[in-house]
């Protein structure tokens, strides 16, 4: 069965709102051209999502944020709730991506939390996997990324299975200009896939949206998102300028 392509733009740490303002009104524009043809969707910061919602109201491309708490409230400073992402219209939300498990101590234990979080709040995760370069030079990737999917997807139900998006992104590849060679990349999605299937049969695992990200950019997109089980992308820094993220999906086309 045919997967709908996504490519969703991780703006990490940057934009203010006024500039996140600018690029989603920008993208409001340039992205229309694609209808429904494709899931596009935005991860702004925390300061900038009530203004990504209130700008891409009624348009084709949809808000994530970053990162979301485990608990529904508390003394946890500095992190924000589910509740809170609900609220101002947030649909997706990031979760484990290397950045926060290389900086901010996360852990397959608290990504499995946070994904638990989302989905009692209706936020769709993104759940972000990969293996480091030394990861991949060890022959480990298959070894990690089975602990990373088991960790992550832990007492997650098949129904609940399939409002997640896995994000495959090879650490080494992540900001760095070096891609996964498609076929690489297609041979590690074929093994996220198999065992997703081992986990959820065939059936759900077909279903599940397995995007790639690592310097995924307009020149690499098609070839990418054309390997049988890479069915989108997770963009840093070709999402920061509506033409390179614009013409980086209309070549997924
Ligand atoms: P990149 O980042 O496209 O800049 O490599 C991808 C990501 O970290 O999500």
């Amino acid at each position: 069965m045919a997967r709908k392509i996504f490519i969703a733009g991780n703006w990490k740490m940057n934009k203010t709102a006024a500039e996140a303002k600018a690029l989603c009104e920008e993208l409001k524009a340039s992205c229309a051209q694609f209808g429904d043809k494709v899931e596009i969707a935005v991860c702004p910061t925390f300061t900038s999502l009530t203004t990504a919602v209130e700008v891409l109201k009624g348009s084709n491309i949809k808000v994530g944020a970053q990162n979301i708490h485990w608990a529904d409230n508390g003394a946890f400073t500095g992190e924000i709730s589910g509740a809170m992402l609900q609220e101002i219209g947030v649909e997706y939300v990031i979760i484990g991506h290397s950045e926060r498990r290389q900086y901010f101590g996360e852990t397959d234990e608290t990504v499995n939390k946070r994904i638990m979080a989302a989905l009692k709040y209706n936020l769709k995760p993104i759940v972000c996997i990969g293996e480091t370069l030394e990861e991949r030079e060890n022959g480990t990737t298959n070894a990690v990324l089975d602990k990373q999917i088991k960790g992550a997807f832990a007492g997650v139900s098949a129904d609940d299975m399939l409002k997640i998006t896995v994000a495959y992104e090879p650490v080494w590849a992540i900001g760095t200009g070096k891609t996964a060679t498609p076929e690489m990349a297609q041979e590690t999605h074929e093994f996220i896939r198999k065992t997703l299937t081992d986990l959820y049969g065939a059936e759900v695992a077909e279903k599940i949206t397995v995007q790639y990200g690592g310097s995924m950019k307009d020149s690499n997109s098609k070839e990418l998102t054309a390997q049988k089980d890479i069915d989108g992308g997770l963009i840093g820094g070709a999402a920061l300028k509506a033409d390179s993220f614009t013409a980086l999906i209309a070549n997924t086309l």
